[in-house]
């Protein structure tokens, strides 16, 4: 069964020229991007630790210089801006260029790519919600209040798990741009991942093995579209991210990304020529919690705000553990094992109520001697 409202996209209301967002997308007082830090009028801009992808490649780098600020970046943030990605930057325009061509098609046009399709297929008209493809995102109830954005879901890697009917034929540009990106995000993604397992003292392939040579990549582009009023609304609520790692690369002229730390709301500076990479709940597992995934969200504008994000998950019949190298007598695991699909397919049903995975799975271990568990590695 597919939710009534799963067909609205919320480009096609904005463009209806409407005074207010309806009351689907209004969120109660308590949760308005305002009220969230009342007071804050104006959220400050954080200053994201930046971190040189270049250097981490260096071996010799071990414990200083990138790789540790790469720890300290991850502990206290949870996410920083990328440099040294080796991506020109008049190709990350084309991605963003090609990403807003998509967007601006003809409503018809991208609902060939649609996330609701017909499972029966003989016109019998059994229609179902999948992840994959353009749409917006899952509606479960009739109380859940929408995000106010479109987006397009795509599975990239491995290559042979690709659902090609889903990528658009237009704006041709798009496809082969997204292999292309697919392939240099991968490397930003082992570098980082190979250098946080460095940070934590351990071989290059520490994390990688847990995750797996196949890992699981999604691309998902997001479409803010212009709001009446933002105040009301979120772009994307509140949530931690369903990977290892996330590499996302925003939009140059609107910012929107807001970053939950120490009880209050801060905005992510609009990145010219920098990536952004945050940690996701699988490393919050994997990593005992030595690294945390930090919760995020995006508020909207006057203006249409996009973004390209790549989602980095272990192969599904993988298992999802804290590493027993980071659990002792100091530190119980502070999590449960879990198989990575079961993970992930418990996102989307944590994602459409609102909440963190890891909560909504009950992955955490309930705490004897909460003192024990306080102890930093
Ligand atoms: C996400 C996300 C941020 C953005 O897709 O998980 O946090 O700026 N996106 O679009
Ligand atoms: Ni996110």
């Amino acid at each position: 069964m597919v939710h009534p409202a799963q067909g609205q996209m919320v480009q096609d209301l904005a463009a209806s020229d409407l005074g207010a967002p309806p009351s689907r997308y209004v969120l109660r007082e308590k949760d308005r991007p305002a009220a969230a830090g009342a007071t804050q009028a104006q959220p400050e801009l954080a200053a994201i630790p930046t971190v040189d992808v270049a250097r981490l490649a260096d071996p010799g780098d071990v414990g200083v210089g990138e790789a540790a600020g790469l720890r300290s970046a991850l502990q206290s943030w949870g996410l920083f801006a990328v440099t040294g990605h080796g991506m020109p930057e008049p190709f990350l325009d084309e991605v963003l260029a090609a990403t807003r061509e998509f967007f601006h098609l003809p409503p018809e046009e991208k609902e060939r790519y649609s996330n609701v399709v017909d499972v029966d297929g003989g016109g019998g008209e059994k229609f179902q919600f999948q992840p994959e493809g353009y749409g917006i995102d899952r509606v479960d109830t009739d109380e859940q209040i929408l995000d106010w954005c479109d987006r397009l879901y795509l599975q990239v890697q491995p290559e042979e798990e690709r659902r090609l009917e889903f990528w658009p034929a237009h704006p041709p540009a798009l496809r082969p741009l997204l292999e292309e990106y697919t392939l240099r995000s991968e490397q930003v993604f082992r570098r980082v991942l190979a250098a946080t397992a460095r940070a934590l003292g351990f071989d290059e392939e520490f994390f990688s093995d847990k995750v797996g040579e196949r890992v699981a990549t999604y691309a998902r582009f997001t479409y803010y579209p212009p709001c009446p009023q933002p105040e009301l609304v979120y772009g994307l609520k509140p949530h931690t991210d369903n990977s290892v790692l996330t590499v996302l690369l925003l939009d140059k002229n609107v910012g929107g990304l807001q970053l939950f730390k120490d009880g209050r709301w801060l905005d992510i500076p609009v990145l010219t020529h920098e990536l952004l990479v945050v940690a996701g709940d699988e490393i919050e597992i994997m990593s005992n919690g030595v690294f945390m995934a930090p919760v995020h969200r995006v508020v909207t504008s006057d203006r249409e705000r996009m973004s390209v994000v790549m989602f980095y998950q272990p192969e599904p019949h993988k298992d999802l553990a804290p590493s027993e190298e980071l659990v002792g007598e100091e530190r119980p695991a502070l999590y449960t094992k879990l198989k990575a699909k079961d993970f992930g397919d418990g996102f989307w049903d944590a994602f459409a109520a609102g909440e963190r995975t890891i909560d909504f799975l009950k992955v955490k271990v309930e705490q004897q001697k909460p003192e024990a568990a306080a102890v930093s590695s």
